[in-house]
């Protein structure tokens, strides 16, 4: 997953930029969205920690028919509508300590210009070509229907579709024309078809250089194996242009034109991450970020961004990057979708936690940054529940971290005002170390939850370090060692504030602040958790809050009363699906593997050996995997197991590089009955552990077919 075994490391030497994927700007933010820029947040945070010279850019999506059609909706003007929910999110996002370094909008000068210099580059280049094609047109509304003015149904999958993706199913960009069976949102028509002449952006040229760039691309794997299969299944080139007005113009070099034609919302959308990152630029100086290296030459790219637009981000986005001679990204994270309570979020149902609803309940906002990047990977689905939320934040925070902050710094400032003169015991220095290198490794390996847990996990030793050591009991009859356990307490409650930062970094800035620390703990790299605390500090206070039971149940009445307000009916919660930007009904499907960060509690009951007796458990060698269409997680794999060879599919897709897996030994539940899965008969289970799948292997010589016992 990383390369963190290479020099290439994180820190590197040049400079860094990690994005966000833009919201649109139509509508209110909800948990979401928050994941993902609190997640990319955290992940630049942390780069900085390291002392990566990192930026941290994104802006609001403005054009393209996302926006066109909720404004018509509220019977604005797409700017005027676009604009004000800009200015919203610059507002909201800070209070999640979301930090941006430059925080700009597509309808900008920066990024009209850049997006019309790279497409004119492109066509000099002569990737782009005019062709003719079907338009979808609604003969009541007199109006030609891009993208969500047209439903259909998804030509690969057979889901619901949108105009240009299939946003309930296989998450794939649908081209104009594409999707079967259209309809007009406008009137519910059946769309006619017109012909038009638009502008397309040779893809198909690039597969080579994609498949080559994918194998170098870092982040999560989904978003390598998806694109390497769309690839494998022969790139369509892409429609740059709309039949709209809302938009930037196509940059004509002579004056024949495309009037009521402007370039399609997912070409300017993403050149925002350059612009963006120009603009911090300009407001700094070149010598402070050099845009330029970053973007043209060598810098470190990092794309945080949701599953359902990882083609846009691993094809087209890369294609154009190449075609127009810029860098290429580093990495590509891709996270999972957010389900409520088991079930996918949905804003017509209202089942959703709203950016404006957490910030009003008057919760801090880094404990929803804690919940959001530790629990599960980052390529998982995230459940959230209000249950969830306060067991995580009272077990974790205010009683590990929380609790050893406060009890450790109260100790030292009742019995020594501060900091006790001493210098770190050596178990302490190496645990401190140990937990640098933990942090390292998981921004290396784009794991934020790793970042929390080496955070945690320090503190948890903490709270051990302090009741073996019992110096309640030290201070008459051994002052001294009572000393040093205190000091070395209070070293370890430094190291978790500067480790926490990039997560909740509120709460570190106050803890550094009790420990009497000058400056930002923003600014501390991760060694200077080994560097001695001021002396002398004031009295601390306790930093983290616990929920209370009646708070949560008040909570979850709230949100059933929503939802049922909005007209949902349990019952028909898996037909008719609804989905916005980043959202999916598909992960209401997924939401029993969506990972709790938590271990699964042990079962009481106990078994015969009869009973175990009935698995019939295997040595098996993968001989084959590949992904199955549309389906997102799933892969078919054969499993040479002696006797013969099983098909069965296995939930791996996005967790394993597939092409690695043949030769590999696996665990085979081989009396598992036949199922069928999207259409593909299942012979049997492959044992793996955790939310990543880890395979169970076999660690000598146990050759295939071998019970397992
Ligand atoms: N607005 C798009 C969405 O919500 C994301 C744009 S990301 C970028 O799906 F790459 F285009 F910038
Ligand atoms: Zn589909």
């Amino acid at each position: 997953m990383s390369t963190d075994s290479t020099d290439d490391a994180f820190p590197t030497d040049r400079p860094a930029v990690v994005t966000c994927g833009l919201p649109y700007a139509n509508g209110d933010l909800h948990i979401g969205h928050l994941r993902g820029y609190i997640g990319a947040d955290a992940f630049s945070r942390a780069l900085e920690t390291l002392g990566q010279e990192t930026a941290y850019v994104s802006g609001s999506d403005m054009h393209g028919t996302p926006v066109a059609v909720n404004a018509e909706k509220e019977g604005v003007s797409p700017e005027e509508f676009a604009l004000e929910w800009h200015d919203q999110y610059e507002e909201t996002l800070p209070k999640f300590n979301v930090d941006f370094d430059n925080y700009g909008h597509t309808h900008d000068e920066t990024n009209t210009e850049l997006t019309q210099e790279i497409v004119r580059t492109l066509d000099d280049e002569g990737y782009i070509y005019e062709k003719e094609i079907q338009v979808a047109y609604d003969p009541d509304a007199d109006q030609y229907l891009p993208d969500r003015y047209v439903e259909g149904t998804c030509p690969y999958c057979g889901a619901k579709a949108r105009g240009d993706e299939c946003d309930e199913g296989c998450q794939r960009h649908l081209e104009p024309g594409e999707v079967e069976d259209p309809t007009s949102t406008i009137t519910g028509n059946p769309a006619e078809y017109r012909e038009r002449t638009h502008k397309f952006f040779e893809v198909s040229e690039f597969a080579d250089y994609l498949t080559e760039f994918l194998d170098g691309l870092e982040g999560t794997s989904n978003a390598r194996n998806q694109p390497r299969q769309w690839i494998e299944e022969g790139l369509q080139d892409w429609c740059l242009t709309r039949d709209m007005e809302w938009g930037i113009d196509y940059p004509n070099g002579d004056n024949e034109t495309t009037e009521d034609i402007v370039l399609y919302v997912w070409v300017d959308a993403p050149v925002e991450y350059i612009a963006s990152t120009k603009q911090y630029a300009d407001r700094v100086g070149t010598d402070e970020y050099d845009w330029e290296r970053v973007w043209k030459d060598d810098g470190d790219i990092v794309h945080v961004i949701g599953r359902d637009i990882i083609q846009h981000h691993t094809i087209f986005w890369p294609a154009m990057l190449e075609g127009a001679g810029y860098n290429k990204p580093r990495a590509v994270a891709a996270t999972g979708f957010i389900t409520i309570n088991g079930k996918g979020l949905s804003t017509s149902r209202n089942r959703a936690i709203w950016a404006k609803e957490y910030v009003e309940e008057g919760f801090h906002p880094d404990l929803l940054r804690y919940y959001l990047t530790t629990t599960g990977g980052l390529q998982q689905d995230v459940d959230f529940s209000w249950d969830a939320f306060q067991e995580r934040v009272n077990g974790e925070l205010v009683g590990t971290v929380g609790n050893f902050w406060y009890r450790s710094l109260l100790f030292a400032y009742r019995n020594y005002e501060g900091t006790p003169e001493a210098d770190v015991s050596k178990e302490v220095a190496e645990r401190i170390e140990g937990a640098i290198g933990e942090t390292r490794e998981a921004v290396n390996d784009y794991s934020l939850r790793g970042i929390g847990q080496a955070a945690t996990q320090l503190a948890q030793f903490g709270n051990e370090y302090i009741q073996r050591n019992e110096p309640w009991k030290l201070t008459d009859d051994d002052p001294e060692q009572a000393a040093q356990v205190i000091r070395d307490c209070v070293q370890i409650a430094k190291a978790v504030g500067v480790f926490l930062e990039p997560i909740a970094p509120d709460k570190a800035q106050a803890l550094w602040e009790q420990l009497g620390e000058d400056g930002d703990v923003a600014d501390a790299h991760l060694e200077d958790a080994l560097e001695s605390p001021p002396r002398n500090f004031d009295e601390p206070g306790e930093l983290f809050e616990k929920i209370e039971d009646d708070r949560v149940a008040e909570l979850n009445e709230k949100l059933a009363e929503r939802v049922a307000a909005a007209g949902d009916d349990e019952s028909d919660a898996d037909e008719e699906t609804e989905s916005d930007d980043t959202e999916s009904d598909e992960s209401a499907a997924m939401a029993d593997d969506a990972a709790t960060g938590d271990l699964e509690p042990l079962l009481e009951d106990r078994i015969g050996f009869e009973d175990f007796q009935e698995l019939d458990i295997r040595v098996g060698r993968i001989e084959s995997a590949e992904g199955i269409e549309g389906a997102d997680d799933l892969a078919k794999v054969e499993v040479d197991i002696g006797f013969e060879t099983r098909q069965v599919v296995a939930g791996i897709k996005q967790l394993h590089d597939l092409d690695e897996l043949p030769g590999e030994k696996c665990i085979l539940l081989a009396n598992m009955e036949p199922a069928e899965l999207f259409g593909v008969e299942s012979n049997g289970m492959i044992l793996a552990a955790g939310d990543e799948a880890d395979l169970l292997t076999t660690h000598d010589d146990a050759v295939v077919g071998e019970k397992v016992q």
